[in-house]
């Protein structure tokens, strides 16, 4: 009797063995090297402990095979994903070979059933519809738009002065400092919600409207990810059954009602005769409901996408752009000398906003040292054979996930010498940006046809908000703040473990 249960255990154990295992030697049948995975976890050791980021994984990968191989077999769970780790090969994905790699990997787990918004965001969508899409909303996000909304800017520019001049005395440095992602958050929050809709978010009030709150929802469910990831990656045959909903049904549905709101009012404003004086990104979304006969919830996908994504990856550079700004007073003093004598009335016009080099490559190297986007999982849409410098050419087939590990190339010192400094000179080199982009090191808005449609918006923001906290604040980084560039763990977009406190002080 014992003998039968321990045999039918083993059995079974074996089984489940086989099954977890089965398609490991994926990579070596292709003949692509790579290293050995471990069982339910591959080569992501810290798959289910969640203390290490997971890119320090693929990083521990890259520095082991970079100058033998463009790219290396690797298994998320037991999933068989291509590793680029040769920036050449990178910027082939991206530019060159686009076709090959047409769309990004999220629409395996996302269908417009289960999560309607983010299925109809560009991100998500896929052949001939995304390329609709695309022109179709990329309109909307001209100089020309960003230039409308810039008062709007402005406006809101003063009131994170005041909301930190008024933290400031009621003693925030003593109390550990002012949490720079929050204040960070309260900035997009009330510039997108404005700039996109017309209404106010009161973020810098006691009392918000919710809209922080969704958002920060939205980028902390950890859990639900990683449940999702390590059920399909096991079972890669589930991601045809069940769906990842990324936006909560609460989330959509409090968006949902803050843009039918917002639509409403425009459409009475403009049934009531009253000429709208804004051409901003409501109008331009209203004219183009008209032009397609788009019923609201079409409408509603559309706005959507200049909602959700501009929050949190906004918020995220401004905040880390601050602590390193704060780390160098060197450099803060250097870009302040560039700012100071631009300002006309407390503001830089917007022609000129664009026109300050040093800001510029502020802005670039803190991408370099924390880009939101860490890595990009490409699908391989048309199948397509690769050489591999030492190895034997390959062939990836469609439907593989290619993974271009970005921030591996931005760490990498033979690309950045002395790659944990920020050095915002390295950009000022002749065309530097340009360069480091045409060798695939640099891609902090991704790049090629798929480049982020957001990206002029952002950085107007971002260095809108900085011209101002730099003329009325001196940054100094809270102790509480930690030294290195060490990640957090659970990180959907990069940033800095522990968070950044800020002491900020009134210059007047
Ligand atoms: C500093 C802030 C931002 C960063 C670092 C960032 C970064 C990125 C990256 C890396 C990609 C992928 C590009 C690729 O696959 O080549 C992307 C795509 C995208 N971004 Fe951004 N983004 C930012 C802000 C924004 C904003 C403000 C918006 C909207 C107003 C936006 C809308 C989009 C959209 C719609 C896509 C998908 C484009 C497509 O697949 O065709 N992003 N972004
Ligand atoms: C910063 O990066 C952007 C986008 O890649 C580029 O257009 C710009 O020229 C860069 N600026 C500097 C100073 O490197």
């Amino acid at each position: 009797m014992v003998l039968i249960t321990l045999a039918l255990t083993l059995a079974v154990v074996g089984l489940i063995y086989l099954l977890l295992t089965w398609n490991f030697d994926y990579w070596r049948r292709r003949r692509v090297p790579g290293p050995k995975p471990k069982i339910l976890v591959g080569n992501y050791p810290n798959m289910f402990s969640m203390k290490r980021h997971l890119i320090y994984d693929l990083q521990d990968i890259y520095k082991k095979y970079k100058n033998k191989y463009d790219a290396v077999g690797v298994y998320g769970g037991r999933l068989p994903q291509l590793l680029v780790i040769n920036p050449e090969l990178a910027h082939r994905v991206f530019v060159s070979d686009f076709k090959h790699f047409h769309d990004n990997e999220v629409a395996k787990f996302i269908d417009e059933k289960t999560d309607f918004i983010f299925a109809n965001n560009p991100f998500s969508l896929t052949g001939e519809q995304w390329k609709e899409r695309r022109a179709e909303i990329t309109p909307g996000l001209t100089m020309g738009r960003i230039k409308t909304v810039y008062p709007v800017t402005n406006i809101v520019c003063k009131q994170l002065s005041e909301w930190v001049t008024k933290q400031v005395r009621l003693g925030a440095s003593k109390s550990g400092g002012i949490d720079a992602k929050d204040m960070s958050l309260r900035f997009t929050s009330e510039m997108v919600t404005d700039c996109v809709l017309g209404l106010k978010a009161n973020s810098f009030s006691e009392k918000p409207t919710p809209i922080m709150s969704h958002i920060k929802d939205l980028f902390n469910q950890p859990w639900t990810f990683m449940i999702f990831f390590i059920l399909t990656s096991t079972f890669p045959l589930l991601s045809r059954l069940i769906k990842l909903r990324f936006v909560p049904i609460k989330v959509e549905e409090f968006f949902v009602g803050l843009m039918s709101t917002a639509i409403e009012a425009r459409k009475a404003q403009l049934a009531g005769g009253k000429k709208f004086e804004r051409t901003d990104f409501l109008d331009f979304i209203l004219q183009l409901a008209d032009k397609k006969d788009l019923t609201t919830r079409q409408l509603l996908a559309r706005t959507m996408t200049f909602l959700l994504d501009g929050f949190e990856t906004t918020a995220g550079v401004l905040a880390h752009m601050l602590l390193f700004l704060g780390r160098n007073p060197k450099v803060q003093q250097r870009l302040r000398e560039e700012i100071l004598p631009r300002l006309r009335d407390g503001i830089i016009p917007f022609e000129e906003l664009n026109d300050l080099p040093y800001l510029d490559a502020c802005l670039n190297e803190t991408l370099r040292l924390f880009p939101p986007a860490f890595m990009s999982n490409k699908l391989c849409t048309e199948t397509i054979e690769l050489p591999n410098k030492d190895g034997p050419n390959f062939v990836v087939e469609k439907g593989t996930t290619v993974i271009v590990p970005h921030y591996c190339f931005m760490q990498d010192e033979e690309f950045f010498t002395d790659s944990q400094a920020f050095q915002p000179e390295r950009f000022l080199e002749l065309d530097a940006a340009k360069k480091y982009k045409d060798r695939g090191v640099f891609m902090g808005f991704g790049d090629g046809p798929r480049i982020c449609i957001g990206m002029r918006f952002a950085t107007a923001q971002i260095k809108a908000a900085i011209v101002e906290l730099l003329t009325n604040f001196n940054v100094r980084i809270n102790p509480k703040t930690r030294n290195d560039n060490d990640l957090e763990a659970t990180a959907i977009l990069a940033s800095l473990r522990g968070g950044i406190w800020l002491d900020l002080e009134s210059r007047q």
